[in-house]
Formats: structure tokens, C-alpha cells, sequence
């Protein structure tokens, strides 16, 4: 099923001449993980922000679950890079801020469904300590945790990794995956990292051009559970050359 439907969506930003966004059409399929992948200003942001309600398209239709957003409660989670935790909040509080948010449930209930997903991201004994006593990978699986805590089965992570040293980083996107292949949420994940997309993604939707018109969808031969060692692999270096050459070509536009 489709749980994400653009249906020739348009966006111009007020002061701006152009559609950045322009007819796009696409479809997500549900239990999918997608890198939508392109160089930095060519609009990905913009996407995610009309998927979750803070800008309005001007042309087109964007549906969740077959239902028009806007109106919509919790209708995705949405990760921007930033982890946006409230620093003055412990990190126990800020993961109950959904719950508090959705409301009806009782502080009992809250509490322990946030000491569950706490526990799920490894995150056990550090209820009541502040976000700034985190490391940076720790923060970010936090800020997922409070993610997954609204509820959605449709997951927006925008580059939730690349503010994080390598070694950080590439240990986030083993995470990630078991945490996908765990849940069966669906993830759309925003990245300019070609290796990124590519080690995560089922299909690579790449930007090709500004104005947005299409995602060019590339498939990636690798199953699940993957390693990083495929990375490596002769044809896994020919489609990241590949990758490569498409965002090139967009910058030297
Ligand atoms: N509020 C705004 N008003 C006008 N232009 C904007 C605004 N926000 C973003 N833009 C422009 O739209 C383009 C796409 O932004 P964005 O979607 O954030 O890109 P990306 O996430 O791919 O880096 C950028 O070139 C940016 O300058
Ligand atoms: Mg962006």
C-alpha cells in the first residue's frame, strides 16, 4: 500500500519567481526506506515540510495513508537535522512532549512508555539526565525516540546524521537500520551523502534538477540485514560513481 502519495505538487516560496517544487509526483510504499538524495538548496527540505504540514503547496495533493495532510493529526514524525531537545527539559521529559502533546493519557502510562523507548534506543539510564550531558549519537537517538513516540508509521528523518563525526555516523546508520527493521515503520530520509543513501536505502530517490519536476528512483541491489563491507562491492562502486556524476551535473548547472 501507499502510505505517501504527491499527486503534481507545486510550491513557490513567497518573494521567489519560481516554483521550487514543480508537478512533482512520487508514491512511498508502506514499510519502505528511501535516502532522497541531492545537493544542498535544491529543495529536499522543502518536501518534508509541506509532508508535515508547515507549508501549504499551491498546486497538487499530498496524501497520508490515502488522507489529504493539513487537518490531519500526527499524520508523520518528523526529525529535522537539529535535535531541537529542549535543554532546560530532561531527556525523559522531552520524549514525553508528544504524549503531553496528543493528551489522554495519564502521567503513569506516559512515563512508562517513555522508559520503553528509552530502553529500545539503548537509552535506559539516561531518563533524567539533560540532553547537553549526551553525546551527539546519543542526542540524535533520543530525538528519534521522541520521534517514534508521536505515534506516526511515517517517519521524515532529515539528515539526522550529518552534523556527527564518521565513526558516529556510520554506527547511526547501522542503528538506524535494525531500528527500521524492528518497527516496519516507513522512512523517508534526506541526505547529500551519497554513501549514505546508498547503504541505507532500498531505492536511492535522487534530485536530478531545480525546480524539483521528478525523483529519479535508483534502485540498490543489496538486501537487508547489509553490511558496510558492500559497500565495497564492484557494482555498489559503479552505482555510487553514478550517484556522484548525477549531483555534479546538478552544480555545475
Ligand atoms: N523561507 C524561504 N523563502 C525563500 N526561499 C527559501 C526559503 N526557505 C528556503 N528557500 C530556498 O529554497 C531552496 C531550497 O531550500 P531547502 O528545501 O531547504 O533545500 P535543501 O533541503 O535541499 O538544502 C534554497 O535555495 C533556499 O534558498
Ligand atoms: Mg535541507
Amino acid at each position: 500500500m501507499s502510505v505517501l502519495t504527491f499527486d503534481h505538487v507545486s510550491y513557490q516560496y513567497p518573494g521567489e519567481r519560481f516554483n521550487i517544487i514543480d508537478g512533482l509526483s512520487f508514491q512511498v510504499q508502506e514499510g519502505s526506506l528511501h535516502c532522497i538524495l541531492g545537493v544542498s538548496g535544491c529543495g529536499k527540505s522543502t518536501i518534508f515540510r509541506m509532508i508535515n504540514g508547515l507549508l501549504q503547496p499551491r498546486a497538487g495533493t499530498i496524501r497520508v495513508n490515502g488522507m489529504p495532510v493539513g487537518g490531519q493529526k500526527r499524520a508523520c514524525g518528523y526529525m529535522p537535522q537539529k535535535d531541537l531537545l529542549f535543554p532546560w527539559r530532561t531527556v525523559g521529559e522531552n520524549l514525553a512532549l508528544p504524549l503531553e502533546i496528543q493528551g489522554g493519557l495519564g502521567r503513569t502510562v506516559r512515563l512508562a512508555m517513555v522508559d520503553a523507548a528509552l530502553c529500545d534506543v539503548g537509552l535506559a539510564g539516561c531518563r533524567d539526565k539533560r540532553p547537553d550531558e549526551l553525546s551527539g549519537g546519543m542526542r540524535q537517538r533520543a530525538a528519534f525516540a521522541r520521534t517514534m513516540l508521536t505515534g506516526s508509521d511515517l517517519l521524515l528523518l532529515d539528515e539526522p546524521f550529518s552534523a556527527l563525526d564518521f565513526l558516529t555516523r556510520i554506527s547511526m546508520q547501522e542503528w538506524l537500520l535494525e531500528q527500521w527493521q524492528k518497527t516496519g515503520k516507513t522512512i523517508l530520509f534526506i541526505t547529500h551523502d551519497v554513501e549514505e543513501a546508498l547503504f541505507l536505502s532500498s531505492s536511492v530517490l535522487v534530485v536530478e534538477s531545480t525546480p524539483i519536476r521528478a525523483l529519479k528512483e535508483i534502485p540498490v541491489p543489496l538486501g537487508y540485514p547489509r553490511s558496510r563491507k558492500d559497500l565495497a562491492r564492484t557494482d555498489i562502486i559503479e552505482l555510487r560513481e553514478a550517484l556522484i556524476g548525477m549531483l555534479r551535473k546538478q552544480v555545475e548547472a
